[in-house]
């Protein structure tokens, strides 16, 4: 990641959570859900500030990654599950970064591999906000950056069949500083499906019905594709701009 992105993130991370303080829409007392990755973290801290220095207080948190609880845990922000008695299964709102936005504000996520919990926050939080560097902004999705998807092991072989059979090459996800493949924290694989362009450069098929149709393979636990609930983006520009979509 050059240094450039890193400050991007870092500004549009802390951008948006002020700028949702002061919308009202960061609360004390909010159920909030917290994503994962080099952007999502930013956010987290920028949480924490604002509780430490008395602007927000009973904040109720749900982290969608080991990554995320661990920090939530270093900073004192209390974690929660989704089926506590105190979020009851729905969220004020979830921060979470992404990997591909399109223009009609689609996305891919997962690169993280930690797209399951994502997702189940996502969905079930009455607003939904992205916070992304400058390069996220695509054209179409998932002909450069792979899908990802999290997968029941024993499936893998016939998923992969089913996904050549949608166009799709899918490769199993290897890990770092591990040998063998990415395990989720959940306990399954990730497959990250690149597809060609059309002859218009464009993706060749629509990602609403494509995460339907791909989470009806049997052994799909969930795709990357999130179509359902259009957050509100806040996009770095340059390390001195975020644009709010
Ligand atoms: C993790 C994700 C991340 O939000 C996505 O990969 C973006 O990551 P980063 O902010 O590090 O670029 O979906 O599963």
């Amino acid at each position: 990641m050059g240094n450039n992105l890193g400050e991007e993130k870092k500004l549009a991370a802390e951008f948006a959570v002020d700028d949702l303080i002061k919308k009202g829409l960061i609360f004390s007392g909010m159920k909030i859900g917290l994503g994962t990755g080099s952007t999502a973290m930013p956010a987290v801290r920028r949480l924490a500030e604002r509780i430490k220095d008395g602007t927000l207080s009973q904040i109720k948190a749900v982290a969608t990654s080991f990554q995320t609880t661990i920090e939530c845990e270093a900073l004192g922000i209390p974690v929660f599950s989704m089926n506590s008695k105190e979020i009851n299964g729905n969220l004020d709102l979830a921060i979470d970064g992404a990997d591909e936005i399109s223009p009609d504000k689609h996305l891919i996520k997962g690169g993280g591999a930690a797209l399951l919990l994502e997702k189940i926050i996502a969905y079930n939080s009455k607003t939904f906000v992205i916070v992304a560097d400058s390069s996220k902004a695509v054209d179409s999705l998932g002909i450069k950056f792979p899908l990802p998807m999290e997968i029941i092991p024993e499936a893998r072989v016939s998923i992969i069949r089913r996904l050549e059979e949608l166009g799709a090459k899918p490769v199993l996800r290897e890990g770092v500083r591990k040998a063998g493949p990415v395990i989720t924290d959940n306990g399954n694989l990730i497959l990250d499906c690149l597809w060609q362009a059309d002859k218009n450069g464009k993706t060749p098929f629509s990602p609403a019905e494509m995460e339907g149709r791909i989470n009806g393979i049997t052994g799909v636990v969930e795709n990357g594709f999130f179509t359902c609930n259009i957050p509100i983006v806040y996009i770095a520009e340059n390390q001195n701009k975020v644009q709010i979509r």
